[in-house]
């Protein structure tokens, strides 16, 4: 397996722009106050005290502070009339931090750092990325200490990019991107190297996770993209070495991270099917729990992630296939490095923790999705368990989702649908040894302007029957994820936030220290808006009304997925 399954590379899921602020403007700190500039010389004594403005509601607490020096990047690509358009535009400069002025409240017990990763920076020099999932990880910062925000970002010093700042030009393959070979020899030479898994990019540009000793891991789909970074600087520490033999040049790209493990799939690309694999906590060594022989061909689906139960593992086995020969293609094909196989259909396989067996493998309606929401089982009045509940976002079994997240697209957006339609899909998988599941929408997706993805849910409802889902949604009359979205799966109806123009990401919910109802606690975002420009946004995760909000020095690009590391 091991040399083969070498050959996938990146696939990130899902996952704009601002005036152009000067050296100077970083340096000299930048912030306004109602609408003035802030004089360094006058800083400290804001810092010290709170400014209410006319509004009751409106308080700055905080002004940017010490911000740390521009490094350059490489010369800025193309810029053309879609400058405003930050979230589709390369992050403005490498590195900045400071504080934040906060409008509104930030409750008090919200201590801790909430860091977002995602491709943030899609040129080299003068050359332009075409796909989203192509960009350079950026990594964004929002540290809450006691009422006060301080945000910070920085780009991910991964190889790939390292080299590609060195040479001034793409040097590994992204997710779309290949090194033009510079003539026949090298371009045997790209392929060995495709094939030792040497030319793969460690551009770990999709999440970033906490995990149960601390350490806090930023990831992608190849496990050479398995980055090690301090939450407090960003600096990038080191490659993540799994210190096992199991091989496999790629992995789930969002595995499920608890305080006492981390559980990921292997994909087999030469015996199709799957590992199911465990670290515990405080090691580096993944150890197998069990393996999913795929039912379908010619190769495992795509899992870009996967749900739990208390007691499950779900591996679902999507039509969506890796595709070694479009792998080995010296451009992208529309799918990139899948194929779309409906013939050998769908399905779903449960397998127990405990011991490794698969306990259900059903056939389910063709399907697409990037990320799973969560799982739960449904058992019977003497505690039998006789169903698992999966939930996703669904996008109609429709591939075009991919070549739609192409820039090109994303930077004409128009305010009209530009995507496939999308649903909370919801799979239900019978555990008494029927052949077939089922898919549904889990509530009318007009709720949510039939845009659906970027989720995330009360983490300590992981794995048991839950209620709330937190999502990207949509505004109609588009259906490109332009809203937050607080789904009520029990009363199928759902709460959204939008303004008008703007690009949130993902909306991440932080349970309130002992609170006892599911949806007690806040839901973070980070907003490119119309004018260029962007900020942090804190609603309310029961009412989902505004709580605050922070503007940040400049718009910053588009982001993908985050977590939080609490305050020790
Ligand atoms: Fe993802």
């Amino acid at each position: 397996m091991a040399s083969l399954s070498l050959m996938f590379s990146s696939i990130k899921p899902f996952s704009y722009y601002s005036t152009k602020l000067t050296t100077h403007d970083m340096e000299s700190s930048s912030f306004l106050a109602g609408g003035k500039r802030i004089s360094t010389e006058k800083k400290n004594t804001i810092l010290s005290r709170k400014v209410v403005f006319g509004s009751p509601r409106l308080s700055i607490s905080n002004v940017a502070s010490r911000p740390t020096p521009v490094v350059a990047l490489p010369k800025q690509g193309i810029q053309t009339n879609y400058e405003k358009l930050v979230a589709w535009t390369s992050v403005k400069q490498e590195r900045w931090q400071g504080e934040l002025q906060v409008q509104g409240q930030i409750p008090l017990w919200l201590n801790g750092t909430y860091l977002r990763n995602g491709p943030g920076l899609w040129h080299i020099g003068d050359y332009n990325f075409r796909h989203l999932f192509d960009g350079y990880a950026t990594l964004v910062r929002l540290h809450f200490d006691n009422g006060r925000l301080f945000m910070g970002h920085r780009q991910i010093e991964s190889e790939a990019y390292k080299a590609a700042k060195k040479n001034n030009k793409l040097c590994y393959r992204e997710f779309s991107e290949i090194p033009k070979p510079d003539n026949f020899l090298a371009y045997i030479g790209d392929l060995a190297n495709l094939f030792s898994g040497a030319s793969l990019t460690d551009n770990a540009n999709t999440g970033v996770v906490k995990l149960g000793d601390g350490r806090v891991v930023c990831l992608t789909e190849t496990v050479k993209g398995s980055i090690v970074i301090d939450p407090d600087t960003l600096d990038t520490l080191g490659k993540f070495e799994y210190s096992d033999n199991l091989g496999g040049l790629i992995h789930s790209a969002h595995p499920i991270v608890t305080d006492r493990e981390f559980l990921t799939l292997l994909p087999d690309l030469i015996n199709p099917g799957y590992l199911v694999v465990r670290m515990e906590a405080g090691t580096n060594e993944r150890k197998v729990m069990g393996r999913v022989n795929c039912r379908g061909r010619p190769a495992p689906g795509w899992v870009h992630s996967f749900p739990v139960t208390e007691h499950y593992v779900v591996v679902p086995e999507m039509p969506l296939r890796y595709c070694a020969q479009n792998l080995l293609k010296a451009e992208p094909t529309p799918l990139f490095k899948f194929e779309w196989h409906p013939h050998s259909k769908a399905y779903m396989h449960v397998m127990c923790k405990a011991s490794g067996n698969i306990v259900a493998s059903v056939e389910v309606p063709l399907y697409v999705t990037f990320h799973f929401i969560n799982a739960y089982e449904e058992q019977d009045e003497d505690g039998r368990v006789t169903a698992i509940i999966a939930d996703c976002c669904e996008h109609n079994a429709d591939t075009t989702i991919l070549q739609k997240l192409a820039l090109q697209d994303l930077r004409s957006f128009s305010g009209q649908d530009i995507l496939p339609d999308a649903r909370v899909g919801r799979f239900k998988i019978p555990m008494d040894g029927s052949p077939y599941g089922s898919l549904e929408a889990a509530l009318d997706p007009n709720e949510h302007g039939r845009g659906m993805d970027m989720c995330s849910m009360n983490p300590a409802f992981l794995g048991k029957k839950y209620r709330y889902a937190y999502a990207c949604g949509a505004h109609r009359p588009c259906n490109f994820p332009n809203t937050l979205t607080k789904i009520d799966l029990v009363e199928k109806k759902a709460k959204n936030w939008f303004d008008e123009g703007s690009i949130p990401s993902e909306p991440f919910f932080v349970p309130r220290p002992g609170a006892t109802e599911e949806d007690d606690g806040v839901v973070i975002s980070m907003i490119s808006d119309k004018k260029g420009e962007g900020y942090a946004l804190l609603l309310d995760g029961s009412t989902f009304e505004e709580i605050a909000r922070a503007k940040f020095p400049y718009g910053l690009p588009y982001g993908l997925h985050g977590c939080w590391v609490p305050k020790t």
